[in-house]
């Protein structure tokens, strides 16, 4: 690589692991979103995708970290992997207390991402990895983007979960151009990553819905009723999907970048309100 300034992660972001313990057993045998199930599935189908996802996400981009010449965007993938792998840490916590508490079988929950990734890692070629990737992060920072700049996300949410929740919000949106950047640094094309990203797509709302029909199969009411509802929140400002459509369709632009978005403000802003520092990882 000749190009020298590789990185476009703005210069006052600073992308290092927090080590926080998150103490959510108790939160997590009950319905913790405002006592309301859907909601509480909602997330919780989400966090059933991290720790396999985030160990794909951090191999993927490993892969490439020799080829990486810009010393800044070296350490923004320390910094990547380095808060990816806590999340990792935090999420297993998570659903490990999740499945324990609720009856929910965490192997079968994880079985077809875990196979799916077996079978791609087999037959397709690093970029593809990658460029998924960045797909996958694009879809974690318009999430993580919508949680803070709209605290009704977690109206009524226990406090610990909000906190975890946003911090991992938080580390989502001050890595979101670090996959991102490696890819076009090894010469990962636009084209490549607009098909991944409509894949990845339906494979995200897939494995969404398939958790949540497996975290809601015993519900004890209507069943019709349950969903209804829940697509009228999904529709609802107290919905981390409301508003998504631009920023997911930005992405297929050809000059689109992940700080394109630039949500600084928003993310000190919660950032004081949680009081989390930059500490470094164990
Ligand atoms: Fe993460
Ligand atoms: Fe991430």
């Amino acid at each position: 690589m000749t190009d020298t300034k590789l990185s476009h992660t703005p210069d006052d972001v600073a992308i290092e692991a927090r080590n926080i313990n998150f103490n959510v057993e108790k939160a997590l045998a009950t319905d913790w979103h405002g006592g309301d199930p859907f909601r509480t599935a909602f997330y919780n189908a989400l966090s059933i995708m991290f720790p396999v996802g985030e160990q794909h996400f951090i191999d993927s981009v490993k892969h490439y970290r020799d080829k990486i010449s810009d010393p800044v965007l070296n350490a923004h993938v320390r910094g990547f992997t380095a808060q990816e792998s806590i999340h990792r840490r935090e999420h297993q916590k998570y659903n490990e207390a999740l499945c324990a508490s609720r009856g929910y079988s965490l192997e079968k929950l994880e079985a077809p991402i875990r196979k799916r990734i077996a079978l791609a890692q087999k037959h397709m070629p690093p970029i593809v990895h990658l460029g998924a990737t960045v797909a996958y992060e694009h879809w974690t920072a318009i999430l993580a983007d919508a949680v803070l700049r709209r605290p009704e996300t977690f109206d009524g949410a226990k406090p610990e979960m909000a906190r975890l929740w946003r911090w991992h919000a938080i580390e989502e949106s001050e890595h979101k151009a670090v996959a991102f950047d490696v890819y076009r640094a090894v010469g990962g094309t636009v084209g490549l990553r607009r098909r991944l990203m409509l894949i990845v797509t339906v494979q995200f709302f897939l494995d969404g819905i398939r958790h949540m029909r497996l975290m809601l199969k015993d519900y004890k009411g209507s069943k019709v009723k349950l969903w209804l509802g829940g697509l009228k929140f999904l529709r609802s400002k107290e919905s981390p999907l409301y508003g998504l459509g631009r920023p997911w369709r930005d992405f297929f632009r050809r000059d689109f970048h992940p700080w394109d978005h630039d949500n600084r403000a928003v993310v000190a802003t919660v950032m004081r309100s949680l009081e989390l520092q930059s500490a470094p990882a164990e």
